[in-house]
């Protein structure tokens, strides 16, 4: 990608161009600014900051204040990149309540708005497009779900969800979303979808044939050692560097 602003419409006519689409989570002003320098083309406030930065045990604990404090923080670095938000959990429930806190995020800064579900939120996906509020579809395992599901479990295994996750793909496409993340999905059913979409599809744990790929940057860079992801193979770990530069500069007092 070159020094122009990254937009949605940009984003999504990388399908099939044959760069993939980098993307990482940034929740405050200096990793949003590092992030971007580095070059990545999509930054996403994400709720996973409940756990990594907030200290929840899950999403759902992730309130819309949390997200604009977040938002507002990242947007301070004025990325390059395009910057999304998650609405977050119970925020999206009726059309009404979806676009009026997809506005929320936009006004504190987002370029763009995440909520997790298929043909279950259509009417809330075309509420926020039909706005002018570009829309990133989240498919797959959904963590906001996590309470009712008991877990974290990979999508795609059976033919009953093979079948729910193209028709969710497509009602995302369809509804007007400019790409579509999918989330711990079998990489046959990721590539699967992937081929069928006209949306970039932006993998997470889902093998390695997606149009673009996203990880929580906390996994990427070591900076939450206490857990990480199966899927995920840190390129830093920033966590022990900073245990012994503060070890080291306790020794020098
Ligand atoms: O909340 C988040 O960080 C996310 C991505 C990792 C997809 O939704």
């Amino acid at each position: 990608m070159n020094g122009t602003k990254v937009t949605a419409d940009a984003l999504r006519a990388m399908k099939g161009r044959g760069g993939k689409i980098a993307a990482l989570t940034a929740y405050d002003y200096p990793m949003a600014k590092l992030l971007d320098e580095a070059g990545v083309a999509l930054l996403l406030v994400g709720d996973s900051l409940g756990m990594v930065v907030l200290g929840y045990p899950d999403t759902t604990h992730v309130t819309m204040a949390d997200m604009e404090h977040h938002v507002r923080a990242a947007a301070r670095a004025r990325p390059r990149a395009l910057l999304g938000a998650d609405l977050p959990y119970r925020s999206f429930e009726t059309p009404r309540e979806a676009l009026r806190n997809a506005r929320r995020l936009v006004a504190a800064g987002a370029e763009a708005v995440k909520a997790e579900g298929g043909c279950r939120i259509r009417r809330q996906v075309c509420a926020i497009v039909d706005a002018g509020i570009p829309y990133l579809g989240h498919l797959g395992m959904l963590p906001q779900s996590v309470r009712e599901e008991g877990g974290y479990r990979i999508k795609g295994r059976t033919e009953e969800q093979r079948q729910a996750l193209l028709a969710d793909a497509a009602a995302l496409a369809e509804a007007g979303s400019f790409a579509i993340v999918l989330e711990l999905v079998t990489p046959v059913v990721a590539a699967e979808i992937t081929r069928q979409v006209p949306v970039p599809t932006i993998g997470i744990g889902s093998g390695p044939e997606c149009d673009g790929q996203i990880l929580v940057t906390h996994d990427l860079l070591g900076t939450f050692p206490w857990f990480t992801p199966r899927f995920v193979t840190p390129r830093l770990n920033a966590a022990e560097q900073m245990r012994a530069a503060v070890r080291q500069w306790m020794a020098d007092l």
